[in-house]
């Protein structure tokens, strides 16, 4: 009889999910015995009364590597551990779903679950392999902000995005004499906005490890248009912030949705320079999710195949509780409980950071 495997994938999409659902399949399919299955939207499918699981089949992941999103969809609202229900007078409060989760997947016939995702949906994976099932995780997020893993797939697709309307704002800020600020997503960490920087040839570059000053970031300005009529690109993380200040953003009205919603930065910058002394006319740019949609470049595509193939040979090997990383050029596998210990924030001392002030960049510190 076949052995059954559950795939789930859960938190934000990003590029390349589809080429870890098709490395997966087509890794069990040149081995045999093994059925392979998608939970939609995260674990939310065996949750449902009537389950929605759906088989793999070769119809099905044939040609899904170069499409965007995810084919069994996903959300960031269906912790199992602190899953949302409303009561009868409609207040919302949470249940502990582990236990329900588990025996579904059981009585399903499951040998194994991949669970596809990044901090959040590893640190459900980790609860549910202390409960006793069998999972094995494999990282995912545009953010790269897994310190378990050099790289996580979508990153680079997000770069390229971030990149390519970067190129787009320089030429309409060079025309006009403006300052043109981008914001790039990243949640906390700024990996996004410091390679779109130094890929781009920003001027300025603001990330949340670095808080910046606005006065150094409106001398900097003020610099470039001394020697003529000049032209500034800023590249903006999300989560960026002045000296002692907050991040902008709100926590999410979505029920289930733990995480701060950030977002706008680039126009509170805009402000902050126009009423601190900036001569130039300014312009924000929010990117927002066209970071996140669309085909995977080709890395992310070999990197999230091979990762679907390397987390299905720790399905055969027993591997349970580990997962997936990319460490110096090479795939290896790590304890789920030591992935999830620590945020992968840029360091001050990081090799980028110092080619980017090399390079002229400043971090408006
Ligand atoms: O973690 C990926 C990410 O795109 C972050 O960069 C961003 O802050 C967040 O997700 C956005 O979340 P949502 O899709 O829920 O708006």
């Amino acid at each position: 009889m076949n052995k059954k495997i559950l795939i789930a994938t859960g938190g934000g999409d990003c590029p390349g999910l589809n080429a870890v659902i098709r490395g997966i399949y087509n890794a069990a399919k040149s081995h045999g015995g093994y059925e392979l299955w998608g939970s939609l939207e995260a674990f939310n499918g065996i949750l449902s009364d009537p389950v929605e699981i759906v088989e793999l089949n070769r119809e099905k992941v044939a040609g899904i590597h170069v499409k965007g999103g995810t084919i069994i969809r996903t959300t960031n609202k269906g912790n199992p551990l602190e899953f949302p229900v409303r009561g009868a007078d409609g207040t919302i409060n949470t249940v502990d779903r582990s236990d329900e989760l588990i025996r579904k997947i059981n009585e399903h016939g499951f040998d194994a679950v991949i669970n596809i995702g990044g901090d959040g949906s590893q640190k459900i994976s980790l609860a549910l392999y202390d409960k006793g099932l069998n999972i094995i995780g494999v990282p995912k997020t545009i953010d790269n902000d897994l310190s378990a893993t050099d790289r996580t797939f979508g990153f680079a697709t997000a770069v390229e995005i971030a990149t390519d309307c970067f190129d787009r704002l320089v030429t309409t800020a060079e025309s006009h004499h403006r300052v043109i600020i981008m914001e790039v997503m990243g949640r906390n960490a700024g990996w996004i906005a410091l390679h779109t920087a130094i890929a781009g040839g920003a001027e300025i570059c603001l990330i949340p490890e670095i808080e910046y000053d606005v006065l150094k970031v409106v001398d900097r300005i003020n610099q470039r248009y001394e020697r003529g009529r000049g032209f500034v690109n800023i590249v903006i993380a999300e989560g960026a912030k002045r000296l002692g200040g907050t991040v902008v953003g709100s926590n999410s009205k979505d029920i289930g949705d733990p995480h701060v919603k950030l977002g706008g930065v680039a126009n509170l910058l805009r402000h902050q320079l126009e009423i601190s002394g900036c001569q130039a006319q300014v312009r924000s740019t929010v990117l927002g999710h066209v970071q996140r949609g669309g085909t995977p470049c080709a890395f992310d595509r070999v990197l999230a195949t091979s990762m679907g193939v390397k987390a299905f040979n720790m399905v055969v090997e027993k591997k349970y509780g580990n997962m997936v990383t990319y460490k110096n050029h090479q795939l290896e596998e790590v304890p789920i409980a030591k992935a999830v210990e620590k945020y992968n924030f840029v360091s001050h001392d990081h090799y980028l950071i110092s080619t980017a002030r090399q390079m002229g960049i400043s971090f408006g510190d």
